[in-house]
């Protein structure tokens, strides 16, 4: 038997998986198609994966309005339903577990994607970042604030991409709070200067993430939401941490302690922070002793440090990102000990099964 934490069950509360490789959320731009629905190859991509203990599918916008990110699939229209319905099929005719993260880029978005119009976002504050549009990366702008009306649409856009997962077959929801897109943006004071009930303080520039995670309560279970923070994300994706930036994720972390979610999923710094004063450089250190459920930890893992994690008790599961991209048999690997396959950042965005669907599963047979 293969004593490895990582391949062992997780069975916490009413969420269950088969082992502890969570294969982690992975922007990939193939849906090349006028309806931005998931077609063949997203099928055949994500059903390569199945033996993850948990799939998270790329960030998928929940509007038009969300969307920031070129060939980015959806799931706010039927077309989008019909062709994730194929992939959680296939999912789960491999005994796989896969939950669609929904995605609003806010001010990360461009005018291109919107006719002219701006991207909206909690404050006109411009990220100084890099949108990737149909014609090639372009400097962000400065966006529109959100009118009231706006932000409550936003949360119904939100229930209403929830309730479509659900009628895609999904086993759960991930809401994208992380990486510097809207949800994020009105955490933070450097990108939210709101002197609404919406901005100000802690409570309220969290208060929309609350309001979001109850909108999606009210159409499918509590025990399928999962939610993504990434607390000390800073000068990546327009994102700069303040003084309140900690104490706002400590507030959002503590109350999600009420709520009985699938999972948190929280990622360590994605660079060096440590000379940010405000910054915190261990976030299961801090988080795992706060948040009582599920805590899936994500960004630079290897199979050790997976499996000390996991031993330590900083973690319930891990999530691999770019690791996921060439090797779609992580862990068919992590049991045999084998070696990872390298991935091909050129292919990332690309469209097509270049570097999507053709990265092969070891051909070895199993070992003792
Ligand atoms: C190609 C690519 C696309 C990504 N797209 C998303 C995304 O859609 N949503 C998200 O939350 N994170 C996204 N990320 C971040 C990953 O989920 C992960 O946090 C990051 O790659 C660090 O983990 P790793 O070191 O295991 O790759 C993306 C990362 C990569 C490399």
């Amino acid at each position: 038997m293969n004593k490895q934490p990582l391949l062992e069950k997780l069975e916490k509360g009413n969420f269950q998986l088969s082992n502890r490789v969570v294969m982690a959320p992975m922007t990939r731009s193939r849906a090349t198609n006028e309806e931005k629905a998931p077609f063949d190859i997203h099928v055949e991509y994500y059903r390569q994966r199945a033996s993850a203990g948990l799939i998270i599918t790329e960030g998928s916008q929940i509007s038009e309005k969300a969307v920031g990110y070129i060939n980015s699939p959806g799931i706010h229209t039927k077309a989008q339903v019909e062709g994730w319905k194929k992939v959680t099929e296939a999912v789960h005719a491999e005994g796989g577990k896969i939950f669609i993260q929904l995605w609003h880029v806010g001010r990360m978005s461009h005018p291109d994607f919107h006719g002219g119009d701006l991207p909206h976002a909690p404050s006109a504050i411009n990220p100084n970042a890099k949108s990737f549009t149909p014609e090639g990366f372009k400097d962000t702008v400065t966006p529109k604030e959100m009118k009231l009306a706006e932000i409550k649409q936003t949360i119904l856009d939100y229930q209403s991409a929830a309730k479509n997962a659900m009628e895609a077959g999904f086993d759960g929801v991930e809401i994208h709070s992380s990486n510097g897109y809207l949800l994020h943006q009105f955490f933070n004071k450097t990108s939210n200067i709101r002197t609404d009930e919406y901005g100000g303080s802690i409570e309220n520039r969290a208060k929309i993430l609350f309001e979001v995670i109850d909108a999606i309560k009210e159409v499918m279970p509590e025990e399928k939401i999962g939610l993504r923070l990434n607390p000390s994300l800073n000068g990546i994706f327009g994102m700069t941490m303040d003084e309140e930036t900690i104490p706002t994720f400590d507030y959002i972390i503590e109350k999600l302690n009420a709520y009985k979610l699938a999972y948190l999923h929280l990622s360590e710094p994605f660079n060096d922070v440590s000379d940010i004063p405000y910054a915190v450089t261990k976030i299961a250190e801090r988080y795992r002793p706060i948040f009582k459920g599920t805590l899936i930890i994500n960004a630079n893992f290897d199979q050790e440090k997976g499996n000390s994690y996991i031993l330590e008790g900083l973690a319930d599961a891990v999530a691999y990102g770019k690791p996921y991209v060439s090797n779609p048999d992580l862990v068919e690997r992590f049991e045999q000990n084998a070696p990872l396959a390298d991935w091909d950042a050129d292919t990332f965005y690309t469209p097509g099964e270049k570097g999507y669907t053709d990265y092969p599963k070891l051909s070895v047979s199993k070992s003792i």
